[in-house]
C-alpha cells in the first residue's frame, strides 16, 4: 500500500460514481488512508476495477452496481454497505450521467426526458443517498457526507442547462442536509470540481479546448482528480468537523477573477 496517514481508519465510505475519474481517484485515496471502501456505479465493470486496483494496493474495498436514480436500487446499496462495514460514517456522491449531453441543449429545444434523467441521477441520486443513509449515520451519532457540483451550478458554459440545474439543486440540498440534520452529527458538504481532466473530460473536450481551459487556471497544470480527491479526505476527516453546509471549490482559481481579465491582458500585451 502507498504511503498513509490513517485519516480515515476504522471508517466505513460509500462512494457513488466511483469506477471513474473523481470517484475513483478519491475511493482509492481513502482506502489509502484506512476507509473501508463500497466502490459504488452504474457499472459494475468499472466499479469492480476500482475495487481491484485497492485491493491489490492492499486496502478494504467491495464493487456494487447500482443506478443511483432508482431508489430500490439505491437502499440496497445503502444496507449493501452498512452490512458489509458495520455501518457507515461517510457518503460521498459522484455520479453523474454522461449519456444526455449531447440532448442537454438550449431550453428552447428541451427534451424533458433528458431533464428528467440527468436530475434523476446527479441530484436524485445524491437525495436518494442521503435518504437511506442518514438514519444510519444519525443512530451512529453522525457521519459526513459531501456532493459533488460543479462551477456550472453558477457559471453557464451556454450548453448543458439541465446539467447546471441539477448541480446547482446538490448546493441546495447540501445545506438542507447540514441544516436538518447537523445537530445529529452530520455534515453535509459541496465539492464543487473546476475543469479536472478525466476521461470524461477526454471525451467531452478537444485538444483547443484543452487548451482554453488552461489559458483560464490560474495555476500553471489542469485540474486531476487527486486534486479533488485530497479535497474530499479532508471533508470526510475529522479535520473538518466544525465544516457544515459549506462549498468547497477545487479549480485552480478558475472562478477566482472577473470575466474581463484575460481581454485586459491581452489588451497589455498589445500596449494598448
Ligand atoms: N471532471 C470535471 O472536470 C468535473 C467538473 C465539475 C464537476 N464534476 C463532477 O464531479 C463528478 C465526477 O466527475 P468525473 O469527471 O470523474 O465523471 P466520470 O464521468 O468520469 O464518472 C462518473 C461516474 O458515474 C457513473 N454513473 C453514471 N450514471 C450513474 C448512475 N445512474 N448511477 C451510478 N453511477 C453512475 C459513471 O459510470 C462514471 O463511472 C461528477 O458529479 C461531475 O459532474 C466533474
Amino acid at each position: 500500500m502507498g504511503s498513509t496517514t490513517g485519516r480515515l481508519t476504522g471508517k466505513s465510505a460509500l462512494i457513488t460514481g466511483a469506477g471513474s475519474g473523481i470517484g475513483a481517484a478519491t475511493a482509492e485515496l481513502f482506502a489509502r488512508e484506512g476507509a473501508k471502501v463500497v466502490v459504488a456505479d452504474v457499472d459494475k465493470s468499472k466499479a469492480t476495477l476500482t475495487a481491484d486496483r485497492i485491493r491489490d494496493d492492499g486496502g478494504v474495498a467491495e464493487p456494487y452496481a447500482a443506478d443511483v436514480s432508482d431508489e430500490t436500487q439505491v437502499a440496497g446499496l445503502v444496507e449493501f454497505a452498512v452490512e458489509s462495514f458495520g455501518g457507515l460514517d461517510v457518503l460521498q456522491n459522484y455520479a453523474s450521467d454522461r449519456s444526455v449531453i449531447a440532448e442537454d441543449v438550449f431550453v428552447a429545444d428541451a427534451d424533458p426526458s433528458v431533464w428528467l434523467r440527468q436530475l434523476g441521477v446527479d441530484l436524485m441520486g445524491c437525495v436518494l443517498t442521503a435518504k437511506y443513509a442518514v438514519p444510519h449515520m444519525t443512530r451512529a451519532g453522525g457521519g459526513s457526507i459531501a456532493n459533488a457540483s460543479s462551477l456550472a451550478a453558477w457559471l453557464s458554459l451556454e450548453s448543458r442547462p439541465a446539467y447546471a440545474t441539477a448541480k446547482a439543486g446538490v448546493i441546495g440540498l447540501s445545506k438542507s442536509l447540514a441544516t436538518q440534520y447537523g445537530k445529529q452529527g452530520i455534515r453535509c458538504n459541496v465539492i464543487v470540481p473546476g475543469h479536472i481532466v478525466s476521461p470524461a473530460t477526454e471525451k467531452m473536450y478537444s485538444a483547443a479546448q484543452t487548451e482554453v481551459m488552461l489559458d483560464h487556471v490560474l495555476a500553471p497544470r489542469l485540474g486531476r482528480p487527486d486534486d479533488v480527491a485530497l479535497a474530499a479526505l479532508f471533508l470526510a476527516s475529522p479535520e473538518s468537523a466544525f465544516i457544515n453546509g459549506q462549498v468547497i471549490v477545487v479549480d485552480g482559481g478558475m472562478s477566482a477573477y472577473a470575466p474581463v481579465v484575460p481581454s485586459l491582458r491581452r489588451l497589455a500585451a498589445n500596449g494598448r
